[in-house]
Parts: structure tokens; sequence; C-alpha cells
């Protein structure tokens, strides 16, 4: 589908917000995606293949806000894009985080990574509407200052945000991992159920999953990043290891996954 751009801007550093203008409303689930492409001129396939961005909210009037970080060839152009301009989308796409009574316990903690609290938004925002009486921790963590997003609207939505930045230049020195180890030994009741969302680079998703997972047994929800070329089952490109046997592909069963079901 080819979507107008309301606007497109630097929000920090490399980090920029796009705001896209689809022509008809779309109900979307925090944790999905959407394939998406530069409106090419004279269908020159540059580039050729779309590339997946989370969904960061969808404002009252319907419009998708995508945070990106300019890292390539797509997210170079996009920077460029400019009010009126267009792109291509799929999408919704993908799962999204499960919010349903069954997994949500009764302490909820999230933990994203960089350009990793794109998502998370609309998810602290759900989880705080559906269960108003179950506190929900943030942990945030960036290389430095220039790398926390979206701080702001986190302490709106949870009862605690903890910062850690590898660089120490806000919040505590150090990794989110870190932040997680100290807060689940000293500070959450283990006589309670605690549910965790993650969501970041894979070295941390790693880490997250033996702190919680092997050495807790803490149910946790992983949101992982993969190359993708077709966004819907058909390329396999995708394709992250089962913990029983076989393959999941992250667009289709994905993008979040419970931890004890994939090899990360
Ligand atoms: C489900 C899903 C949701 C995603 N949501 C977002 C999102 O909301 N915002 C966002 O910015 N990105 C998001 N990504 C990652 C995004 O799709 C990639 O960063 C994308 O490949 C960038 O395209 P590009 O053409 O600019 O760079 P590419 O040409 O694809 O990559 C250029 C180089 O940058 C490296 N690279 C790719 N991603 C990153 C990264 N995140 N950090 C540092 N280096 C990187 C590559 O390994 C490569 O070497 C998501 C990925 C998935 C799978
Ligand atoms: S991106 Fe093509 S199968 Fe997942």
């Amino acid at each position: 589908m080819r979507v107008r751009i309301a606007s497109n801007s630097c929000i920090k550093g490399t980090y920029y917000r796009i705001v896209l203008e689809p022509s008809f409303k779309v109900n979307i689930a925090p944790g999905q995606f959407v394939m998406l492409r530069p409106a090419t001129p004279c269908n020159s396939y540059d580039p050729l293949l779309p590339r997946p961005f989370s969904i960061h909210r969808v404002d009252q009037s319907g419009n998708i806000e995508i945070l990106y970080k300019v890292v390539g060839r797509v997210t170079t152009i996009l920077s460029m894009i400019v009010e009126g301009d267009e792109v291509d989308i799929l999408g919704p796409l993908g799962n999204g985080f499960p919010v349903n009574r069954e997994v949500v316990g009764d302490n909820i903690l999230i933990i994203a990574g960089g350009i990793g609290a794109a998502p998370i938004i609309g998810l602290g925002e759900t989880l705080r509407t559906n269960y108003p009486d179950r506190p929900i921790v943030i942990i945030l963590g960036g290389r430095g200052e220039a790398d926390l997003l979206c701080v702001e609207d986190l302490k709106k939505t949870a009862a605690e945000v903890i910062i850690t930045t590898n660089d120490g230049s806000v919040g505590i020195k150090g990794y989110v991992t870190d932040a997680l180890e100290e807060y689940l030994s000293r500070r959450c009741d283990p006589g309670l159920r605690t549910t965790v969302y993650a969501c970041g680079p894979s070295p941390m998703l790693q880490k997250i999953s033996e702190i919680t997972g092997t050495r807790r047994n803490i149910e946790t929800y992983f949101s992982l990043e993969a190359n993708m070329a077709c966004g819907i089952g058909l390329c396999m490109g995708c394709a992250v290891k089962r913990r029983d046997r076989g393959y999941y592909l992250v667009c289709k069963d994905g993008p979040v996954f419970r931890g004890d079901t994939i090899v990360l």
C-alpha cells in the first residue's frame, strides 16, 4: 500500500520519527511491524527490498508513527524524505506482544535497549490500561544519553523507569542486564509471578534469557530482530531455531516469542 508521509524529523542524533498517513484505519497490536520501502522514481528497484519497522504508535487520526535509526541504505533514504512524499508499506504484520490474562503476571517488567524502545510504548500503555493495579517497571538502556528514546513517555506509563547507559552519562553505568540482575535479586518479590518483555539487540536478549529463563524460570517474551526480505513467510530468510525441532519464521510466527520456545 502506498502511503503519504505526514512528517519526518530527527528526534536526536541518528534517530528519527516518521509519521505515515494511511488512507484507512488499521487495528494494530503492540509489537506488530510493517515492511516499508521508500517509493522509488521510475520503478528503479533501488532499494530492492523493504525493511521491517515496528509500529511505535497510532495517533488519534489513525496515523502510524515509526521510530528509526539510520544504519544503512533504506534508513538513510528515509531520513531524507519530507512531508508529502510517499512510501510503500505492507502490514500490520506479526503477532505482537501477548497481553492476555494467562500471560500477564503480578509484576510486569519491560526491558528495552536502543531502538528497541520503539514498540514498548504501545505495550506499556496497553498493559497499564488493562491491568491498572499491576506495577510496571521498565528498564531502558543505551550506549549513552543519545541512545535513550521516549524516556518521558515511558515515565508516564510505568511505576518506575530504571535507566542504564554504557558510558554512565545518565542513570546507572552498565547494561540493562546489570539493572535486571539487581532488580530481580534484591527488589522483586519471588513469591509473585513476574512476566518479562524484552526488545533490543540479540546479545542483550541472549543475556536476559540466561538471567530470567535459565537461572530463574521467569516467563519472558522476546521481540526478535532478523533480516527480512518478504515479511510474510515466503522467502525463509528470517528463520530462528525452535527449542524442540525445526525453525520458526520471525515474520510469520513472531516477531515475539516465549523465551523457552526458541534458541537465541
Ligand atoms: C520485527 C522488526 C522490527 C524492527 N523495528 C525497527 C524499528 O522500529 N526501528 C528501526 O530503526 N529498526 C527496526 N528494525 C531493524 C531494521 O529493520 C534494520 O535496521 C534495517 O535493516 C535497516 O535498513 P537499512 O537499509 O538502513 O540498513 P541495512 O542496509 O539493512 O543494514 C546496514 C548495516 O547496518 C547493520 N544494522 C542493521 N540493523 C542495525 C541496527 N539496528 N543497529 C546497528 N546496525 C544495524 C546491518 O547489519 C548492516 O551491516 C526492526 C527489525 C525487525 C526484524
Ligand atoms: S521475511 Fe520472508 S519468510 Fe520471513
